[in-house]
């Protein structure tokens, strides 16, 4: 069990946010794999409140990455090899939950648990992946055939890294963070 965790710890460590890839395409099993990892994280009541759009044909992924260009900073998409979108679904929750709480009240949670996993397991299989915090929603939605209406939990970009250094990662000092009791 120690071992797992340790490789675990890893992965955690060796998965950054990948802002240039390289020409090379990404296999569609592994996309595949991204969204098996997604699809097994935990949610309230396991209410599951997620779909996933994969985005693989070159020229949809050119049309997505051009929606996300709204910041100069995020040009790198240009070089984007597949998108990952993880929409929110209705979650239905126990009835006995959904008494105390509005039944979408878990799902932004999930959808971070989902998106977390898609990512590293983009990682395990060597590719790169980074969240992308701004995009035109409204045009995605046009070229996908997503319901103008549906809230987006995440826009992951994909492909391999055109540099594989692995970068010191900058957080928050640990004891900073952490209270035992
Ligand atoms: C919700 C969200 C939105 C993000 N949006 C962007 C983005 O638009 N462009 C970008 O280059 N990185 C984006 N990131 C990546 C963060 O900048 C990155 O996760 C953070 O700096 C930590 O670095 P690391 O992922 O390399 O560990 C986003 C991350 C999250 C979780």
């Amino acid at each position: 069990m120690e071992e797992y965790m340790s490789d675990f710890l890893n992965l955690c460590k060796m998965r950054q946010s990948c802002r240039g890839f390289s020409e090379q395409p990404v296999e569609h099993d592994k996309l595949v794999q991204c969204v098996e990892a997604g699809r097994l994280a935990h949610s309230g009541c396991n209410a599951q409140p997620w779909s996933f759009i994969v985005v693989e044909s070159p020229d949809i992924v050119g049309q997505v990455a051009q929606c996300g260009q709204q910041l100069k900073q995020n040009a790198w998409l240009e070089t984007t090899k597949a998108f990952i979108i993880i929409l929110e679904e209705h979650a239905v929750l126990s009835p006995v939950i959904s008494c105390f709480l509005d039944s979408q009240y878990y799902a932004k949670g999930d959808l971070g648990a989902a998106t977390a996993y898609v990512c590293l397991e983009a990682t395990a299989q060597g590719l790169g992946s980074t969240i992308i915090g701004l995009y035109d929603r409204k045009k995605i939605c046009e070229l996908l055939q997503i319901p103008i209406e549906k809230q987006f939990g995440a826009v992951i970009a994909l492909g391999y890294p055109l540099n594989d250094t692995i970068r010191t990662k900058k957080r928050k000092a640990f004891e900073d963070i952490v209270r035992f009791v």
